[in-house]
């Protein structure tokens, strides 16, 4: 899940690579480098271990001039972080390469490339790429024949990056399984895994298709296809703002993002609702007739955007009647598929280019489901690109490597799923006006939640040095629980475990004791009563309730039990109202530990690898 960048302008391109790659260490951020070939002498490549800030301070010491550059910023698999297996790759000061994927074939490649002579400088699987273009070059090829021929020998996935001093009018990229986009500027080109890295420079946008390979010159651009054919690839407006990537006036990123949440779910419900119900144009002009004949659903995610897909079960099975089946994709991909008749296969991802979540997307096309729908916050996505039907989930350009305005605008949009599915499945027509009515007041219940910001961040403190925490919910709560609980581990790498509060006896009760903070998300609903049972088996063995809970609940504080009062809604709004406390308790417990909140070690936020 490494970020890439390429340039080929009039103008130096070293500023560009580097606010580039800082744009995109979301993907990746334990290694740092560019290569740049200038007007004249070898290819200059800088290289650095750790954040693009250490690569910036290095292009400060040793300037590298140039109008032709690609750079990188890596998320380690193959090799640990290093210098030695940053990126760029080169072969013989000849060319360099940037890569983001997995060359699965990498050890047959490189066990031929040592017999014939070539010396390996790193452990990546990327290295035999750069040693298969010099021998193409060096035989004869042209730099595109080159890559083309060397693509042509890869298995796995990759987008590319590929320059040569000998070609310093020539940049080729090329994508397979990962991501890739070229920016269109004026007698400029470039290329990014994301169309954020090009912002400030462009928001004009071709997005590669599977196999394609592009030879962008200063003025020109060609594009041949996976079958070699020349194509013309639309180019896009991009409509995001370059600032909308900015922190403003908040510390972190993440920060930010919990504080957009009103503002992202008033855009994904913008156009999707009437007075009375969820818009049948919300999901297509085809959805309808689908989901009317629809008899089950399989939903399939990973991270946080599987946790909103365990909230759906609950919603999709009370207010629908049909089984709906929550998995996550790196099991989902590798186990024997049923596929129940007329079944709708659901993706939830923020990114969209998830591994395995694609990877299931394909299988489930393949072995019998009536429609895929991806619910996706990416409109140019390969999720997007590969399904039937899809909502978009508007919630801006997420950063912050935890996931939080893509949950809620998630949930949201499976709550419009879930309206139009028992729309479809009454025998007489239905009313949603209530639900419509509490989907739109949404916004204005978050920023309540959201001035409990003072208080948790008191709260946070208590957390600060215990190591382990346990998150307890039933029903519905169960997942934000799970949520709550990967939020606090992500960031603030304190052990974290939710369970539902059901289960406690029958095993994490034995690790209750004043050292384990219990975290409970108690909304005013059905199983309230269930609930206070479980919490008085935490009580009674010495344990430390910290319990999140509607306004009414008539829940007593004291020593061993506090009390943080959410503000009263319904049922069907619930999950996202209490989710809201939790990221900010993850928030606060990590600034006050100071962890580096946005990017928090060994995680990236777009899995693009498996
Ligand atoms: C990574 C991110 C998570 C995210 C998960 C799934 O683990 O750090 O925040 O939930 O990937 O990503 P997706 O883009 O498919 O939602």
């Amino acid at each position: 899940m490494c970020g890439i960048v390429g340039a080929i302008a009039h103008r130096p391109v070293a500023p560009i690579l580097l606010e580039g790659l800082k744009r995109l260490e979301y993907r990746g951020y334990d290694s740092a480098g560019l290569a740049v070939i200038g007007p004249e002498g070898p290819i200059g490549r800088l290289r650095t271990l750790g954040k693009v800030s250490k690569l910036s301070e290095a292009v400060d010491s040793h300037p590298l001039p140039g109008t032709l550059g690609i750079a990188h910023t890596r998320w380690a698999t193959h090799g640990e972080p290093s210098t030695a297996n940053a990126h760029p790759h080169m072969a013989r000061e000849r060319c360099a390469i940037v890569h983001n994927g997995i060359i699965e074939n990498h050890e047959p490649l490189r066990r031929e490339q040592l017999e014939q002579g070539h010396r390996f400088t790193s452990q990546t699987d990327t290295e035999v790429i750069v040693h298969a273009i010099y021998d193409e070059l060096d035989a004869g090829h042209d730099l595109t024949e080159a890559v083309r021929r060397t693509v042509g020998r890869l298995e796995g996935a990759y987008a590319l990056g590929v320059i040569d001093r000998q070609t310093p009018d020539r940049m080729l990229a090329a994508r397979q399984g990962s991501p890739l986009v070229i920016g269109v500027g004026f007698q400029e080109h470039f290329i990014a895994s994301d169309v954020f890295a090009l912002l400030p420079v462009t928001n004009r946008f071709i997005f590669l298709e599977e196999g394609d390979i592009a030879e962008l010159g200063r003025e020109q651009l060609t594009i041949w296809d996976a079958q070699g054919e020349i194509v013309e690839r639309p180019v896009r407006t991009s409509t995001v703002a370059a600032d909308s990537t900015e922190r403003g006036r908040f510390r972190h990123f993440m920060q930010k993002e919990i504080f957009e949440q009103p503002r992202a779910i008033t855009d994904t419900l913008e156009g999707r609702l009437s007075a009375d119900g969820v818009l049948p144009e919300a999901f297509g002009v085809d959805a309808e007739a689908v989901f009317a004949e629809t008899r089950a659903v399989t939903i399939v995610a990973c991270g946080t955007s599987f946790h909103a897909g365990l909230v759906a079960r609950y919603w999709i099975e009370a207010l629908v009647g049909i089984p709906c089946n929550v998995e996550v994709a790196s099991e989902y991909r590798y186990r024997q598929q049923v596929v129940p008749p007329s079944s709708l296969f659901v993706t939830i991802s923020q990114s969209g280019e998830t591994a395995d979540t694609l990877a299931a997307l394909r299988i489930a096309k393949e072995s019998g489901y009536a429609t895929t729908l991806a619910i996706c916050n990416v409109p140019e996505s390969s999720l997007v690109r590969e399904s039937d039907l899809v909502l978009l989930t508007r919630a801006g350009p997420e950063i912050g490597v935890a996931s939080t305005k893509a949950f809620t605008t998630q949930l949201v949009a499976l709550l419009l799923l879930t309206l139009t599915l028992a729309r479809l499945h009454r025998t007489a027509p239905g009313d949603d006006s209530a639900s419509v009515a509490l989907l739109r007041s949404l916004p204005a219940q978050l920023e309540r939640v959201l001035a409990l910001d003072e208080t948790v961040a008191v709260l946070a403190e208590r957390f600060v040095e215990k190591h382990h925490c346990l998150f307890l919910g039933r029903g519905e709560a169960y997942p934000i629980a799970m949520e709550g609980a990967l939020k606090l581990k992500e960031i603030s790498y304190i052990h974290a475990e939710a369970y539902p509060a059901g289960e406690l006896k029958h095993g994490p009760l034995a690790l209750i004791d004043e050292d384990m903070p219990v975290v409970v998300v108690a909304p005013n609903n059905a199983l309230l009563e269930k609930l206070k049972s479980n919490l008085e088996e935490v009580r009674a063995r010495g344990g430390e309730l910290y319990v999140f809970a509607d306004d009414q609940v008539p829940f007593q504080e004291d020593p061993d039990v506090t009390i943080i009062r959410v503000p009263e809604t319904d049922d069907l709004i619930d999950p996202l109202v209490f989710t809201i406390p939790l990221q900010l308790l993850a928030y606060h417990v990590a600034v006050l530990k100071g962890t580096d909140v946005d990017q928090p070690r060994n995680l990236a936020k777009s899995v693009t690898v498996e």
